[in-house]
């Protein structure tokens, strides 16, 4: 294992997510079951990252699960040469109701991994679940990229706690981003938009896409963001036709870009139509919370504060990221049911900016 595995929540699944630095198959055993990283019953071995599928129910009750991996010395179309079962048992912590919940926003690490673990630990063993909130490699011109991602969440959650994903721009960028959805937690169908529940919170992955114009130079023909944002836009539709919010006390939503903002810069303000739609939908899941990156800008926000071009409503909004050489900001954040507090906690162990509390009306 290059470092701890991550358990990513998607859907109604857990997805361990394991990076290796050797050829190897692997599976997960979870209350007596074996969870394997399979494609129509191959398992794969080619890929550093390998990524079972765990129904949450199966994991919340076991509270533990086995990574077992079996080093490939020679893969061939007949008698394959495998080494024998590695395994090693991680204990896991679901998100149980409880007063005041902590939980990390980190977003913009633009591969900055080690600056970006530091700054995520600020609640060390406390910590309730983490959210990786898009532009955490500086691209993906190579799959290779994509290790950051979990060089920062297996570090900081040692594989014990939940991690929720959400792609950000720059992750669009480059070669390798047409297989960010192998390398990536996603839907079974690929999607990088979502629903995800950890307990009593619920939360609705968004995912703006890039941030200027399909026709910008700067992508030179390779992306159709648009007509991605238009089949996302039913997605949306679609959870708030079907109300399974309404079950969860904690309601998050979760997108890079904070799209209730209207950049000054023309070149970003795009699909306003589209966004101010979005805020309404939004709206009528009754967030408790909007979590965002990509400005960054650490703030936190009532509807109508400066940075909410659109009216979010209702919902306080968290922006929290802020990146340079070997220095890295994470929100980290405590709700309770009135108010939330969000301390701006750097890499060196201080703080970016002070405190910001908000009650929650
Ligand atoms: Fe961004």
């Amino acid at each position: 294992m290059m470092t701890y595995p991550s358990v990513y929540a998607v859907e109604d699944e857990y997805l361990v997510c394991v990076p290796v630095d050797a050829e190897c198959t692997m599976w997960v055993e979870v209350g007596g079951k074996s969870y394997f990283d399979h494609s129509n019953g191959i398992l794969r071995s080619a890929k550093y990252l390998h990524i079972a599928r765990v129904p949450m129910v199966a994991l919340d009750e076991a509270r533990s699960y086995k990574v077992c991996l079996r080093r490939i010395i020679e893969r061939k179309a007949y008698f394959s040469e495998c080494g024998g079962i590695e395994e090693r048992v991680f204990e896991f912590r679901p998100v149980a109701e409880k007063a005041e919940y902590k939980f990390v926003n980190l977003a913009d690490s633009h591969s900055r991994h080690e600056a970006a673990a530091r700054s995520g630990s600020f609640f060390g063993d406390d910590l309730d679940f983490l959210i990786m909130n898009g532009d955490v490699p500086e691209c993906s011109e190579s799959v290779d990229m994509f290790k950051a991602i979990y060089l920062i969440s297996g570090p900081i959650t040692k594989g014990r706690i939940p991690c929720v994903f959400s792609r950000g721009n720059h992750d669009l960028r480059g070669v390798g981003a047409d297989m960010l959805a192998d390398y990536t937690p996603t839907t079974r169908a690929g999607e990088s938009y979502f629903t995800f529940h950890l307990g009593p919170v619920w939360g609705i992955v968004i995912d703006c896409g890039e941030d200027k114009v399909d026709e910008c130079n700067e992508y030179g023909h390779t992306v159709c963001c648009e007509v991605f944002r238009e089949e996302e836009e039913a997605f949306i539709r679609r959870v708030v036709s079907r109300k399974a919010y309404k079950r969860y006390p904690v309601r998050l939503v979760v997108s890079h870009m904070p799209f209730n903002y209207l950049i000054p810069d023309k070149q970003f303000q795009i699909e306003i139509k589209r966004y101010k739609r979005w805020c309404r939908l939004v709206g009528r899941m009754k967030p408790t919370l909007m979590l965002s990156g990509h400005l960054h800008e650490c703030y936190t926000e009532a509807p109508g504060g400066a940075h909410d071009s659109y009216g979010l409503q209702p919902g306080v909004a968290v922006c929290s990221s802020y990146v340079r050489d070997q220095y890295h900001v994470s929100g980290a954040i405590t709700l309770s049911k009135d108010a939330v507090r969000v301390r701006y906690a750097d890499s060196d162990g201080g703080f970016f900016a002070p405190d910001d509390e908000m009650p929650l009306v």
